[in-house]
């Protein structure tokens, strides 16, 4: 299923190619769900080292507050240099979405699925959006330029592993072809409760 972006123009760059100096998408954004009516610019462009502070903050935040990750601590700046290092070695695309203050506010990046060389061709997708800006279209603007990251790395599958009652990221998953593949029952724990979780698949 095609989604229909803000009109933006989304151009993916080789992973090892030199950073763009321009943003890939730069768009106005309202939010109509929390009754914010300035609007604000927002860039969508790959991932850089200096964009690491705030990708950890925000994961760090998911991590203490929502069952969006089923870790429990939050993590240190050096483990997530090293996934970045990883994915750069390895072409897995990271995207982050800049507010017109320079923030970092939201991040998506593609991760391997699974070690056996027989799974090389399918990913494991991550979107996460500061919660303060939830709501406001940025998951949508980074979910996009992530598909076409795969299709540019060759990748077949993208899988996205779900907490059950997170409907936004269901939601959001769903807008852009991804479908239902299985429900796990209890296999999460976190908050002192059982979590279920759902994959969905999209094909590339
Ligand atoms: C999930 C997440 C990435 C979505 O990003 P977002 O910028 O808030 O979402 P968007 O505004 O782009 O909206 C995407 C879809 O989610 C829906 N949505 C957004 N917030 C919602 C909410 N609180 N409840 C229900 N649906 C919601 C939107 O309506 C939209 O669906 P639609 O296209 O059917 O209308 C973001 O909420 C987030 O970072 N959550 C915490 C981390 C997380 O859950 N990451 C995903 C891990 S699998």
């Amino acid at each position: 299923m095609e989604v229909n972006l803000p009109a933006t123009s989304i151009r993916w760059v080789q992973p090892d190619a030199p950073r763009p100096l321009v943003p890939l998408a730069t768009t106005r954004l309202t939010s109509a769900r929390r009754g914010i009516e300035s609007p604000f610019i927002m860039q969508i462009r790959p991932a850089i080292h200096a964009d690491l502070p705030g990708i950890l903050e925000i994961y760090n935040d998911a991590v203490l507050h929502t069952t969006a990750t089923y870790d429990y601590e939050p993590r240190s700046l050096e483990q997530r240099t090293a996934w970045f290092v990883e994915r750069q070695r390895d072409g897995y695309p990271i995207f982050v979405a800049i507010d017109d203050a320079g923030r970092v506010v939201g991040w998506s990046a593609l991760n391997p699925y699974h070690a056996r060389i027989g799974y090389r061709f399918t990913a494991e997708n991550s979107v996460y959006v500061a919660a303060e800006a939830r709501g406001r279209g940025i998951g949508r603007l980074l979910l996009g330029p992530l598909i076409e990251g795969a299709k540019t790395r060759g990748l077949h599958a993208i899988i996205a592993a779900i907490d059950a009652q997170n409907e936004a990221s269901i939601r959001l998953h769903v807008a852009f072809g991804f479908e239902k593949a299985g429900h796990f029952r209890e296999v999460g724990f976190k908050f002192g409760r059982w979590l279920d979780v759902v994959y969905m698949e999209r094909l590339v």
